[in-house]
Formats: structure tokens, sequence, C-alpha cells
């Protein structure tokens, strides 16, 4: 490896895969984006971000000026550079497991494009895979569809990426570890030079095993921090029944003990985004299909499942049946500060209450043209909170947006022709709340 010029590509512009070009090439790593959405390309190649991430807009238009990053939809450009990292998609299919078509083209396109090739090139799995996916689909591929084999001049190694969206720079520049996995020592070492090289001093701690556990890996981490959330909402819906009694105080006691943590102990509405549902899904999946049920994690998914319930619930209880009501809703997004509304608990909550028969009105500052794209007119749209909130006769807060938590009670009572308010993500402090009808998730009526 030519410590000065070494160069990567980045095969899927998604998020992950966006997300390592611009921090790759921000630390003066000559980097190849590679997509088939030309759309995508266009964008990036002018110096913009098809999505939302804090920091990602300023890095790009720095690292496309200075031509450290470049963008392609011809992927035998990547056989110019060191390393290829594959960081397309790995959607679930309708029975909830993994479908690697995306996988398999790419790796088969590089492939191709390595054929004619005599420099060593080192392919990276980035993308979150179910074990055994590495050996026994992209290295069949890969080496029937370039003529090589896993070696001295081609290289192959799992390496999961644990990016949260929202703080996906921040992650990427300083991961809690770094996974890889490889049955082939040379690949192994020139991913650990890599990461050597782009992380110094800071290089966090390597974890070098084989490829089955690096992809297990990925998957034990989304599904323990899923079913702490699970656990805590769980805790929160007994809490619920207990008069005096809140989850917070709960969490934030059971917190102290380093055995738990204090993270991911949030009671809401249930956890949504790209990756808990789908990875779960797949988990699950894979265990059945190797003989095993894992019961834990089905219970993860349905408790997530039926959260949703207890936030109807709670506006029942404040609000009465709820046919015909007007219901605002605020915050769409599956957390703060991202437009991404994939699997948010919003949808969930939205299903359930128009099947009551409920008006639902929305409001969220990022994420309203996303909701439209996918669910139309289904509802119906407000320009602000407070548009949102008048004439309502329930609010349920379904994210924790800052904008949200700054609203006072008197400008609900003003809008409100019920001032009624489900906080569903707990950002409110109840007592300056006692003038209007107030519930929430997991806190003592
Ligand atoms: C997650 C993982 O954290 C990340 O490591 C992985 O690479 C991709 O999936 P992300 O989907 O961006 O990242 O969201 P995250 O911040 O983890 O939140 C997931 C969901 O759980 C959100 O809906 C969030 O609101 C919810 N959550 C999180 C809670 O309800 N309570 C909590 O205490 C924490």
């Amino acid at each position: 490896m030519k410590e000065q010029s070494y160069s990567v590509s980045i095969v899927g512009m998604g998020y992950v895969g966006l997300c390592t070009a611009a921090t790759f090439a921000s630390r003066g790593i000559k980097t190849i984006g590679i997509d088939i959405d030309e759309d995508r390309i266009g964008q990036i190649q002018r110096g913009k971000a098809p999505l939302r991430e804090p920091q990602l807009n300023q890095i790009l238009s720095r690292v496309v000026k200075r031509k450290l990053l470049k963008a392609t939809t011809d992927i035998s450009n990547a056989t110019d550079t060191d390393a290829s990292f594959l960081t397309v998609g790995t959607p679930s299919q309708p029975d909830g497991s993994i479908d690697l078509s995306y996988i398999k083209k790419a790796t088969e396109s590089l492939g191709q494009a390595l054929r004619n090739r005599r420099r060593y090139h080192l392919l990276v799995v980035k993308s979150t895979v179910i074990p055994g996916t590495t050996s026994k689909t992209v290295r069949p591929v890969l080496e029937q569809s370039s003529g090589k084999t896993i070696g001295p001049g081609l290289g192959l190694c799992a390496n999961p990426e644990f990016l949260k969206e929202g703080t996906a720079i921040n992650d990427a520049l300083h991961p809690d570890k770094i996974v890889i996995g490889s049955n082939d020592k040379k690949s192994a070492n020139e991913l650990t030079r890599l990461y050597r090289r782009f992380y110094g001093s800071k290089l966090p701690p390597v974890i070098v095993t084989n490829p089955e556990t690096a992809e297990l890996v990925k998957y034990a981490s989304n599904a323990f921090l899923a079913t702490k959330v699970s656990y805590i909402n769980t805790i929160a819906n007994i809490a619920q029944h207990i008069p005096g009694v809140d989850v917070n105080q709960i969490a934030e006691a059971i917190g102290h003990d380093p055995r738990i943590g204090p993270l991911f102990l949030k009671a809401g509405p249930g956890y949504g985004g790209s990756c808990f549902h789908k990875d779960l899904q797949a988990l699950v999946s894979y265990s059945q299909q190797q003989g095993y049920d894992p019961h834990l994690l089905k219970a993860t998914e349905k408790t997530n499942e039926e959260q949703a319930d207890k936030v109807v619930e709670l506006s029942e209880r404040l609000a009465g049946p709820l046919e015909q009501k007007r219901i605002a809703i605020l915050g769409l997004a599956f957390k703060k500060d991202t437009d991404d509304i994939r699997e948010a608990s919003s949808i969930r909550v939205i299903d359930r209450l128009r099947k009551k028969g409920a008006t639902l009105v929305g409001y969220d500052p990022m994420a309203m043209p996303n909701f439209e794209r996918v669910f139309g007119n289904t509802i119906e749209l407000a320009k602000n909170s407070h548009d949102a909130l008048k004439g309502a006769e329930c609010a349920i807060v379904m994210t924790e947006w800052d904008e949200f938590r700054r609203l006072k009670a008197k400008e609900y009572i003003a809008q409100m022709r019920n001032p009624a308010i489900v906080d569903a993500r707990r950002i409110y402090n109840p007592v300056e709340f006692r003038e209007l009808k107030f519930a929430g998730i997991g806190f003592g009526p």
C-alpha cells in the first residue's frame, strides 16, 4: 500500500456510503463515490448532499472542490483505487429475510471490472449482511466474475458500520470500535493499515475476527439496542398503571448501574428508522432457518409494534372516543433532527388513529416532504405547530423536536378546542402542564 496516494471507492451512495465517502475524503484519501442513480451522482458531483445529515453538505462541497471526492455511475472506476467498500442496501424481502440482490449485482460488476487489472484490490463489505454472506455469497461471485482468487492479488473483508442518523459524521470520525472479519490475513492487515492511516493515534480498538463473527456483531448490536428500547417501554407500560410512578426516574436510577448504563433507556412510542426493524426481521429469519427460534427478539419487535396501541390508548383516555375528533400529530420523523420517516412510530400511530375514524393533522419541521411523497394526502399537513393545534381535541407529541419542547402550556390552550396532550416522547415537565389534560408514556395516572 502506497501511503501517500491511497485511494478508495465506495459502492452505494446511500446514507452510510455517502457519509463514509465524505469522511474518507475529508482526511485526504482520494475517494470515488459510485451509484447507479444518475440524479444522486449529479448532486454529489455538484457538492450537494442528496440527503439530510448535519455537517455532510459542508464536507461534501469542500472535498468535491478539492477533487478529493469524485462521483460516477461507472463502477469500473473503482478498479483505479486500492479498496472498494460495498455500502449498497440490504432491504427486507416480504417474509422479512434479507434481500442480497444489490450485494450480488455490485460484486459481480466490480469483479468483471477487476478481471483485466493486475494491481491488488481489496473488497470490503460494509453493508449489513447476515452471517455467511461475505464468505458464501460475495466471495464466489467476486472470484467467478474477476477470474481471481482471494489471496495475494485480491482481498475480501467484512467490516460493519455503526453510524447513527443525525450524528453519522461524528460517529464515522470517532467510532467506539472497528470490527474486521476476514479469512485472509493480508486482507485484514491491509484494512487495518487503512484505518491506522485514517485515525492515526486516535485509532479505536480494532477487533479482527472471521467474517461471520463480524457480520453477527452488527446484528447483535442493533438487536441489543432495540431490545433495550422495548425493555424500557415494557417498564413504562407497567409504570403507567401506578399513580405517582414515572419511568424516567426508574431509567435514571437503573442507568447508574454500570452493568445497565444510562443510554437507550428513553421510553417512548417505539423505535423506528431504517435499521432496527429490518435487521431484527433478518436476524429472526436467519436464526429460524438455522433451526433456532429467537423468542426474545420476536418479543422485542412485538412490544415495539404494540407500543403504538399504548399511544392511542392514552389519547382515548384524554379525548374519549376518537371518531371524527381532530387530532394533531406533532412530529413524523423517526427521531429528531432528521427528515427520515422510515419505520417511524408516527406511521403506526397514524394508521391506528385513522382506523378509529379520527381526523388527523400532522406537522414536522423537516419530514413533511418525505411523508407526502410516501403517503400523499392521507392526512392534512399543517404549516407549523400552531396551525396543527388549531381546533384539535388532542395533540400527540411523536418526535422529540426541540421546537416542540419550547411550546408552552398556554400556546396549547390558546389553539386547541380541547387542550389535551399525549407526550409520547416525554419532553415536557407534567407540572408545567397541570392546567390541561396531560398523559405521558410511562407516567402513572
Ligand atoms: C441505529 C443504530 O443506533 C446504529 O448504530 C446503526 O448503525 C443504525 O441503526 P439510527 O437508526 O440512526 O441508528 O437511530 P437511533 O438513534 O439508534 O434510534 C433508533 C430508534 O430508537 C429511534 O426511533 C429512537 O427514537 C428510538 N429510541 C432510541 C428510543 O425510543 N429510546 C431510546 O432510548 C433510544
